[in-house]
């Protein structure tokens, strides 16, 4: 099957991203998830890098089903820890994934350090008529010591983003989305299909 010019897959299955990001796209464009492409199997994400991972998950889908699409992959970066966990945020204490133990194992492994610094990034590859684009946005903050707040998702408990007194968990929704890595990212790759 070839889809039409103006379908754009986002190589997904967190309907929450896709909900969020449906919003933001130009009109002309209709968003469709993998499973709406007929893309039922599971994406892999097997490089070390988010660059990497984005673009292996947007090529799969462009080279197997002709379909305008983009990727994205997001992790925290900590200066003190040598970036990690970076590439690996999502299971970062190892299977079953877990927010509450990944959080636990950087507040362990950052207990005597000082030098708290950390950024989020989120790395997004959009291709369109099999042209690679990338887009990154990056938030940057520090590591606090005990967690705070109960809103958002992952390492936002203990992410205080620069400039602000409370973390990531405990500002808004909306207020986070103003500032966060993915909707930088985002709002660079919806420039770009506007122009
Ligand atoms: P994903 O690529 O968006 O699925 O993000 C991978 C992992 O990075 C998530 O499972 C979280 O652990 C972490 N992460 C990414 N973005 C955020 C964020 O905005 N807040 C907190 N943790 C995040």
């Amino acid at each position: 099957m070839t889809f039409s010019d103006q379908i754009l897959c986002f190589a997904t299955r967190n309907q929450g991203k896709i909900k969020e990001i449906g919003a933001l796209l130009p009109p002309h464009l209709v968003l469709k998830s993998l499973d709406e492409i007929g893309c039922f199997e599971e994406l892999e994400e097997t490089t070390d890098t988010l660059e990497g991972n984005s673009l292996q998950k947007a090529a799969y889908v462009w080279e197997k089903y002709q379909c305008n699409c983009f990727a994205d992959d997001s992790g925290l970066f900590i200066d003190a820890l040598a970036g990690r966990p970076g590439v690996h945020s999502a299971y970062y204490a190892g299977e079953p994934r877990s927010y509450e133990r990944n959080v636990a194992l950087v507040l362990e492994e950052m207990k005597n350090e000082t030098h708290r610094n950390a950024h989020f990034k989120t790395v997004i590859t959009c291709i369109i008529a099999g042209n690679v684009h990338q887009f990154t946005g990056i938030l940057e903050g520090k590591i606090i010591h005990t967690p705070q707040g109960s809103n958002g998702f992952g390492y936002d408990p203990i992410f205080l983003p620069k400039g602000y007194t409370q973390t990531l968990a405990e500002i808004s929704p909306a207020e986070k989305n103003k500032i966060s890595h993915r909707s930088l990212a985002f709002s660079q790759m919806k420039n770009f299909l506007h122009s």
